[in-house]
């Protein structure tokens, strides 16, 4: 939520800026806004006179592109810069609460992700002291802070340092000043935030893809770090002002695979990409004597093997990949898994020792209720893994083990690809597990993983049939309900079949257990309601989905099954189907049957007019709880 970037020492400011703003707009597209330190020659040799200059823009979803459309940089010399995309948690989302925010002065300029939780305490001190607050935002008391602290005569690097011992809260910061127009200091609390360098040049970002055209030299910051980036260098500090070495990242992505390439919108590009991730997802996974491997394994075997419950944390399409998990774990390492919404398990209390691993699943690797769950779970004595789709995420540096689902950049609001590839890790992860606790044999795991290997053959397949997928959609426009319903791993496929169609097209959906339909949701069924139901199921189950269709299409619901290639017996209630291929094995068919009810949400989004990468009220990746 939010995003944010800054540059110093380039010739290229307000381009890096903006282009950088513009990748990052999948974070938050309220407003944009950027704030620039500008010299301009002091008059017969006199010294340079510095300014800030400022540009906001809240137009929806055009703000970075109108912001970079009408702005008109100032004469003069850019030394520095930072800009700000904006998921509005305090204040409108206008552009008088669009960042960056000034000091009084008017020459300290700061842009935040995150909340302050202690804001109107800090806010009704500063009004005392005789500041003027012009927002409704929690992040304008830092600009005003700073000052104060300046206004002792400390360092803008030392003001920040005690600014953030202040804040109650999480965040991301960055900031400029205009008496030391070169320098950008930025610190993180949980929020997401890097630092990179280049070239004479000094870049700060909420992520990766925001500076992969500027540079791949990437550090990380930890939390209470304080970064001072200058043109060509980077300082680090604790808030006891001690250096500490800036921690480099792994950085794994082309600029190519953030962008678009040639398709209308980043949604389909990524859909389509599905095949390559779950490939790259089981890239090495078999080590030449069949053991299962993982990325990074800071546990030993024995530890592993003394893991007696298992438990999942994640929020939306991360936590239906979990629910997929829970029957894979259980069916082949034959241990408890529990699996919690995040933001649940972290104030549940729930019962944890060294014996329990618990396994956060997060494409971001920075979501914040994600982070403080298996925080909560490593204070508690557990073992922690994560699987998540960035390289060195906040999740991944501090957990024991670590599995990364090899998607790419993921850039659209509504997760496609990173979802079937955390589906597969998870696999994979369930099938390590089971070897490890010896409750499959080695060459049947192996075998396992052999077969995991046709399934972006068998994604291909139903990428392909994407227009008989529109054609569905077509039939099915007019309708305002969906219920899907699954069963077995069908069951998470329905719930995220649901989400999607709602993130996108905000037509009310939702995915229910089919086995609950009589007791409660049937009695929504009438004529006009589109029920999904996924019948690719097993044998023993796919009859009593066939008794869950008929119950549906007696009282009036128009039907689309998902069925299996040749099985006729599944379609015959069916007004429309959506056909998947078989697969080896009945846990994996999630990855193959979510496809087309992704492409179903996505055809649908796009015949109501939306605007499928950025959704309303949505951001990517979710920063405050
Ligand atoms: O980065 P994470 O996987 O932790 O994000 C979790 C959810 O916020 C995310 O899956 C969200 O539900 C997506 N918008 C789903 O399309």
């Amino acid at each position: 939520m939010c995003g944010i970037v800054g540059a110093t020492g380039s010739s290229r400011v307000v381009d890096v800026l903006l282009s950088g703003m513009a990748r990052l707009e999948y974070r938050g597209y309220d407003s944009a806004g950027v704030a620039l330190v500008v010299g301009t020659p002091g008059e017969e040799g006199a010294p340079e006179l510095t300014s800030l200059w400022r540009a906001r823009r809240a137009e929806g979803t055009k703000s970075v592109a109108d912001l970079a459309a009408s702005i008109e940089v100032p004469e003069g010399i850019v030394h520095a810069g930072i800009g700000h995309v904006r998921w509005a948690t305090h204040g409108r989302p206008d552009e008088h609460n669009a960042h960056p925010h000034l000091d009084c002065t008017g020459r300290v300029a700061v842009v935040h992700n995150g909340i302050i939780e202690n804001f109107a305490t800090l806010a009704a001190h500063l009004v005392d002291e005789g500041h003027r607050l012009a927002s409704e935002t929690d992040t304008e008391v830092v600009a005003h802070l700073l000052e104060s602290r300046i206004a002792t005569g400390e360092s803008l690097t030392g003001a920040l340092r005690a600014v953030i011992a202040l804040i109650e809260g999480t965040f991301a910061i960055a900031a400029v000043h205009a008496d030391d127009p070169d320098v950008i200091v930025a610190a993180r609390r949980v929020s997401p935030l890097i630092v990179g360098r280049s070239d004479g040049s000094g870049l700060v970002a909420s992520d990766i893809p925001a500076i992969l055209g500027e540079t791949r030299e990437v550090f990380s910051l930890d939390d209470d770090h304080v970064a001072e980036v200058r043109p060509g260098s980077i300082t680090v500090t604790g808030l006891d002002g001690r250096t500490v070495g800036p921690r480099p990242m792994t950085v794994e992505w082309d600029l190519e695979e953030a962008e678009k390439g040639g398709y209308d919108d980043f949604m389909s590009k990524e859909i389509r990409e599905q095949p390559t991730a779950v490939a790259d997802t089981l890239r090495g996974r078999l080590s030449g004597d069949g053991r299962v491997l993982l990325d990074e394994e800071r546990l030993t075997i024995s530890e592993l093997r003394e893991v007696d419950k298992v438990f999942i944390v994640a929020c939306g399409s991360s936590y239906h990949a979990g629910l997929v998990a829970k029957y894979a774990i259980e069916h082949w390492a034959r241990l408890p898994v529990e699996i919690d919404i995040a933001s649940e398990f972290r104030y549940r209390d729930p019962v944890l020792d060294s014996q329990t691993l618990v396994v956060g699943v997060s494409q971001s690797g920075e979501t914040v209720d994600t982070i403080q769950a298996m925080r909560g779970a490593a204070e508690q004595g557990a073992k922690t893994l994560v699987i998540s789709n960035v390289v060195d995420s906040s999740m991944a540096r501090e957990s024991d083990a670590v599995l990364y689902t090899r998607a790419g950049p993921e850039l659209c609001v509504a997760a496609t690809k990173t979802h079937l590839a955390q589906v597969t890790a998870l696999q994979v992860l369930a099938l390590h597990l089971a070897q490890v606790r010896g409750s499959l044999y080695p060459e049947e795991s192996a075998q396992l993983i052999e077969d995991l290997r046709s399934m972006p053959a068998r994604v291909e397949e139903v990428i392909s049939r994407a227009p008989a997928v529109s054609e569905v959609a077509g039939a099915v426009a007019g309708a305002k309900d969906f219920l899907f319903l699954g069963r077995h791993v069908g069951y998470p496929v329905a719930l995220e079949g649901a989400l999607k169609l709602k993130e996108i097209s905000y037509l009310r959906a939702e995915g229910y257990p089919a086995g609950e339909l009589k007791h409660g949701p049937i009695a929504l069924i009438e004529e006009g309601v589109v029920v999904v139901a996924i019948a690719t199921l097993r044998s023993d189950l796919l009859p009593k989905m066939l008794g869950n269709i008929e119950e549906v299409k007696s009282r009036g619901a128009t039907v689309v099954v998902v069925a299996t290639d040749g099985d006729g017996a599944s379609v015959v209630r069916a007004d429309h189907v959506l056909w998947v291929p078989p697969v080896p094995h009945s846990l994996f068919s999630p990855i193959v049957d979510v496809v087309p009810l992704q492409l179903l949400a996505y055809e649908l989004a796009r015949l109501r007019g939306n605007d499928v990468d950025r959704p309303r009220n949505l951001a990517k990746t979710v920063t405050v709880e």
